[in-house]
Order: structure tokens, then C-alpha cells, then sequence
């Protein structure tokens, strides 16, 4: 029998039912779509902690268990064994490619990496200090008054070119937004380098001098945009999403996603985390943080703790510790006093009942700014590289969106608590 379960209003004895969804893993939906024409409510979550909004089979996480799975594989599978582009290629269609489809993926994105020339001129209407992820936000937004002939979002070849267009340009307009703020040339794109390491070529080369890419560090950003590739229906995720069921271009809804990736309780984690570190600055200034973390009195929080989803350690951030010392011992940072007060800190926090009844784990941008500052990479485009990586997922949950037969334009209801309806009082009686 299919499953219901049945809302009871205790003043009028008026009872309904509504149908249990189930899918393959992970809790029941209660399926209230007919919720508001039968019962005259709304239901009420604001921040969506009980709510699914979407079907979707490209992401799952049991944060209790501290369990992520894309596309059926474990993130410590496919961040040990896979590169990027084969992640991204399994992000898109499902599976995993073959030999042939790995290699004629990484040709495909590889073909779209360069931008429009014009778009040098777009950079320069910036300040040199801008932050990058503003520049983020213009350029991909500004990409879709570049490339007319893919923003039918109706035809599936459209989709597909804009996504191939999308994931292979972002290390380019990351990395030029890095280029802009120093003051040097920009750095095309080499398309005989794979994902990452023509991403950290542009970065760091100059045009004066031979650059090699370390592959040691190649191979640790490659891991890193792994890790960060995708997380099912975050705040960026579902902002992409939301943008997306009005019918707007893909370039535009991922411009919405990295302005939503921005905030410090989300993407710009990574960037509070290596402040806050500097800002302890010492061992010995542990405990009068982690206090100040628990006074209820006080707005500091540990930042790159907690979650809203993992109530155990974030899987990522155990590969994410692994490749920091891996890192650190490939460039011969030996006394590293940034890891060494991220250590304590976890230590101490992972030991204190607040941090334990909270459920309160390090999350995956606890140790990623630490790799990040050993490789050279300016505190300002952290989350400018979490954005490049997660534009794979944005862009498969947007097209998976897209392709769903269900869906709509996305409209929440509210509580409203404001005035009632009332009598305009003219200016001069005011
Ligand atoms: N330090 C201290 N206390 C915390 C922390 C923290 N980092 N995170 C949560 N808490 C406490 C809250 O004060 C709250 O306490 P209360 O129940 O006594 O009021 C309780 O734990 C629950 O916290 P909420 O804010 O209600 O949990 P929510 O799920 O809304 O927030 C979030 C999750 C935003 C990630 C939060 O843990 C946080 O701000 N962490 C720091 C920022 C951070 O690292 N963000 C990165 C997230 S991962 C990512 O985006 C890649």
C-alpha cells in the first residue's frame, strides 16, 4: 500500500492526507504540492530545513554518517581515482566515461577555454582591487551578451555547448581576474595541459619566462576541484536553480550561484577561516576563541566548522587534510604555524561538549585556505576557486532542472506579519 501519513487540525477535527515519496536512499519526502489547495496553509520552513525542493539524482549526502555520493560513487573514489574531467563528465551524463569519452570530453572543454577577446576590455572597466569574486559575478554574467548562438535553453545542444562553454572558461576568468589585480598580462589558455594545471599555468606564468607547473601541485588542485565540485541542493545550488525556472540563460543563473557562493556562512568560508587563523595567531589564543565561539553573547563562530547537512566530519575534509599535508611536504613547509593552530583548534573543538552536542565538525574549507596560501594563492581568490569548481555542479543540477518534466518556476509562499490593510494618510497630515 502506497505510504500517507495525515495532518490533523486539532481545533476543527478536519484531517488530509498526503502521499509519502520515496527514492532510492535517504529519508521519505512528504509530498505536499497539493498542500495549499486542500488545507488553505502554507507550510512554513524558512531556510529549508525540512524541505526538499527538487528531484534529483546527481547527489547524496547522509550527513549523519558523513556519507557523499555523486552519481552513486563515494567522493573518496572519485577524489583518489578520477580527474576532473571525469568527474565533470559524470557530474553531466551520469556515468563515468570510457578512454574514448574521457578524451574526447577533455578535447570538447578544452576547445572553449579561451574568452572573447573583447571581454580584456570588460576586465578593465574594474578597479585593480576589486574583489574577484565581484569579477566573477560581471563576467560570467556578461558572457551571456557574448555567445547569442547557445542561450536557447530549449534545445539540448544549446545546453550542452553553453555547459561545455561554462566549465572550461572559468579557470580562465578566474585566473585573468587574478592577472587584473596584479597588474600583469593575462595568460591564454594551453590546451596540451589538463583542467587544473592550465588553470594554476595561467595563474602564476608569465610571458617573459618558461613556466612548468609542479604536477605534485597539479595533482592536489585537481583533487581540491574535485572535493568541491558538487553538494546536492545548497544555498548556491538551489540560488542557481531558482534563477534557472524562470527560463534565464545559464551564463545568468551561474552568475546568481557565485553571488550566493560569496557569503561567509557559505563559499567565503575558506577566506574567514585563514583570517581567523591569522587572528589567533597563536596556540595559545585557542581557548579564548573557542570560548568566544560558545558565548551565545558573542557573533564569532568558528569559521570552516559546522555544517547544515553533516552532523558528523564532512568526508571531504578529511581528503582535504590529507592533500594539505601532502602539500605542505611537497614544497618543504615544515612549520607551518597557520596548520599548526588549524590542528590544535580542531583538537581542542572536537574535545569540547559544546562542539560535540552541536554536532559541529570541521568542514571542508577548514584546511583548503591553508593549501591554498602554501600555493601561492591570494586569500582574495579563495572562493573564486570554489566557484570554478562548483560550476560543474551548478551547471548539471541547472540542466538536470532544465530536462525535469516537473518542473516550474520556482515561487515560495510567506507568513506574512506586516500591516493589515489600512487608510493612506496624505503627506501634509503625516
Ligand atoms: N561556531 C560556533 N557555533 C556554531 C558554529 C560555529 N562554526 N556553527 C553553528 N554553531 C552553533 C549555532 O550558534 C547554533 O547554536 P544554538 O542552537 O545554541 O543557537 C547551532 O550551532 C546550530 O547552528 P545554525 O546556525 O542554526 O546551523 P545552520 O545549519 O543554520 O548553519 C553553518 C550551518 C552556516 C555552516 C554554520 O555552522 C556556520 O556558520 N559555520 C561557520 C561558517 C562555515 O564554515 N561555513 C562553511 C559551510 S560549508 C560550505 O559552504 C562549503
Amino acid at each position: 500500500m502506497a505510504k500517507t501519513v495525515t495532518l490533523k487540525d486539532d481545533e476543527s477535527g478536519k484531517s488530509w492526507k498526503f502521499p509519502v515519496l520515496g527514492g532510492t536512499t535517504g529519508p521519505d519526502v512528504v509530498d505536499i504540492r497539493k498542500f495549499y489547495a486542500e488545507t488553505d496553509m502554507f507550510t512554513y520552513d524558512p531556510g529549508y530545513t525540512s524541505t526538499g525542493s527538487c528531484e534529483s539524482k546527481i547527489t547524496f549526502i547522509d550527513g549523519d554518517k558523513g556519507v557523499l555520493l555523486h552519481r552513486g560513487y563515494p567522493i573518496e573514489d572519485l577524489a583518489e581515482k578520477c580527474n576532473f574531467e571525469e568527474v565533470a563528465f559524470l557530474m553531466l551524463t551520469g556515468e563515468l566515461p570510457d578512454a574514448k569519452a574521457k578524451k574526447q570530453f577533455q578535447h570538447d572543454i578544452t576547445y572553449h577555454t579561451m574568452l572573447h577577446e573583447q571581454l580584456h576590455s570588460f576586465y578593465s572597466g574594474f578597479r585593480r582591487d576589486a574583489h574577484p569574486m565581484a569579477v566573477m559575478c560581471g563576467v560570467v554574467g556578461a558572457l551571456s551578451a557574448f555567445y547569442h548562438d547557445s542561450l536557447d535553453i530549449n534545445n539540448p545542444d544549446h545546453r550542452k555547448i553553453s555547459s561545455y562553454r561554462l566549465i572550461a572558461k572559468m579557470p580562465t576568468i578566474a585566473a585573468w581576474a587574478y592577472k587584473y589585480s596584479l597588474g600583469q598580462p593575462f595568460i591564454y589558455p594551453r590546451n596540451d595541459l589538463g583542467y587544473a594545471e592550465n588553470f594554476l599555468y595561467m595563474m602564476f606564468a608569465t610571458p617573459c619566462e618558461e613556466y612548468k607547473v609542479n604536477p605534485i601541485l597539479a595533482k592536489a588542485m585537481d583533487r581540491i576541484l574535485i572535493l568541491h565540485a558538487d553538494h546536492e541542493q545548497n544555498a548556491s545550488t538551489s540560488t542557481v536553480r531558482l534563477a534557472g525556472s524562470s527560463g534565464a540563460n545559464p551564463f545568468a543563473c551561474i552568475a546568481a550561484g557565485i553571488a550566493s557562493l560569496w557569503g561567509p556562512a557559505h563559499g567565503g568560508a575558506n577566506e574567514a577561516v585563514l583570517n581567523m587563523l591569522k587572528e589567533i595567531g597563536d596556540k595559545k589564543r585557542i581557548p579564548e576563541f573557542v570560548k568566544r565561539a560558545k558565548d551565545k553573547n558573542d557573533n564569532f563562530r568558528l569559521m570552516g566548522f559546522g555544517h547544515r547537512v553533516y552532523k558528523n566530519y564532512d568526508p571531504r575534509a578529511r581528503i582535504m587534510a590529507k592533500t594539505c599535508s601532502e602539500v605542505l611536504s611537497e614544497l618543504k613547509i615544515k612549520n607551518n604555524a597557520l596548520l599548526d593552530i588549524a590542528v590544535e583548534l580542531e583538537r581542542i573543538a572536537l574535545e569540547d561538549d559544546y562542539f560535540i552536542e552541536k554536532k559541529l565538525y570541521p568542514n571542508v574549507d577548514f584546511y583548503s585556505g591553508i593549501i591554498f596560501q602554501a600555493m601561492g594563492i591570494p586569500v582574495t581568490m579563495f572562493t573564486a576557486l570554489f566557484a570554478l569548481a562548483r560550476t560543474t555542479g551548478w551547471i548539471a543540477q541547472w540542466r538536470e532542472m532544465i530536462e525535469d518534466p516537473q518542473q516550474k518556476i520556482g515561487r515560495p509562499r510567506q507568513l506574512y506579519t506586516g500591516q493589515t490593510k489600512r487608510k493612506f494618510v496624505p503627506l501634509a497630515k503625516r
